[in-house]
């Protein structure tokens, strides 16, 4: 795992930089904050893909990691926060997979991964404020797709019925918005999905509730 923290230091929300909005809301609590479960847009356009390298930007407490790295991927599993970072590489221990992700500190906006693979997924990429250059990090992760594989970005397409104004100043784009900001050349590209999707969640005190988000799936044309 690389240690430290994170190269470069933005302020974004409410006086707290990503790194630290992050360490807090994962350090505010011994239990998961997310499911641990692999999301399901994941499972979804994931599991046909032959393994190969895989990155996970953003991968919060390493659900998609660690299944990933369960079918076979080696991957290298990115966030800004090193709290989380330590409670996913605990989970991968556990689920006995911890030697095939590499997890790496990096704040997106300002370092990124080196190499180049066969998978790069990106789920939920959002952050409170107006600091993170969403735009410019999924363009870079465009860059580091391998020919022939995958870009797989999933994001919300609206806040969640309980908070509707809770970070106004977040821009959550439509997929045909991501698509046009990645500015792909069109005969390198190949689009396998953009579209929004709908999915049954957990809302507070386990009530659930239909979420709609969206799917932008594409391919990296061989040669
Ligand atoms: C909404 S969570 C999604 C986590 C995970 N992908 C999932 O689907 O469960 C967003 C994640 O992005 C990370 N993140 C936010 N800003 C980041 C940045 N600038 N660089 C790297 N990771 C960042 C956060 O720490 C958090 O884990």
């Amino acid at each position: 795992m690389t240690t430290g923290k994170a190269e470069g230091t933005r302020m974004s929300y409410d006086g707290m930089s990503d790194e630290e909005f992050w360490d807090a809301r994962y350090g505010g609590s011994h239990q998961r904050v997310w499911s641990g479960d692999p999301n399901v847009a994941l499972v979804a356009e994931g599991s046909d893909l032959e393994p190969g390298r895989a990155l996970d930007l953003g991968c919060g407490e390493g659900g998609d990691a660690i299944w990933l790295a369960r079918r076979g991927w080696r991957v290298t599993a990115v966030d800004i926060s090193g709290v989380v970072l330590e409670r996913a590489a605990r989970s991968a221990e556990e689920a006995g997979v911890a030697g095939r992700i590499d997890w790496q500190r990096h704040d997106l906006g300002v370092s990124f991964p080196e190499g180049e693979f066969d998978l790069v997924s990106a789920h939920f990429l959002h952050s409170p404020g107006a600091g993170m250059p969403r735009e410019k990090i999924l363009r870079a992760a465009a860059s580091a797709v391998a020919p022939g594989g995958v870009l797989l970005i999933v994001g919300h397409a609206g806040p969640p019925p309980w908070d509707p104004d809770g970070y106004p100043e977040v821009h959550l784009p439509t997929p045909q918005e991501v698509l046009e900001g990645l500015a792909l050349p069109r005969d390198g590209w190949r689009v396998l999905r953009c579209e929004e999707y709908e999915r049954e969640q957990a809302g507070p005190e386990g009530r659930p509730f239909t979420r709609t988000d969206n799917v932008l799936k594409v391919r990296r044309l061989d040669g």
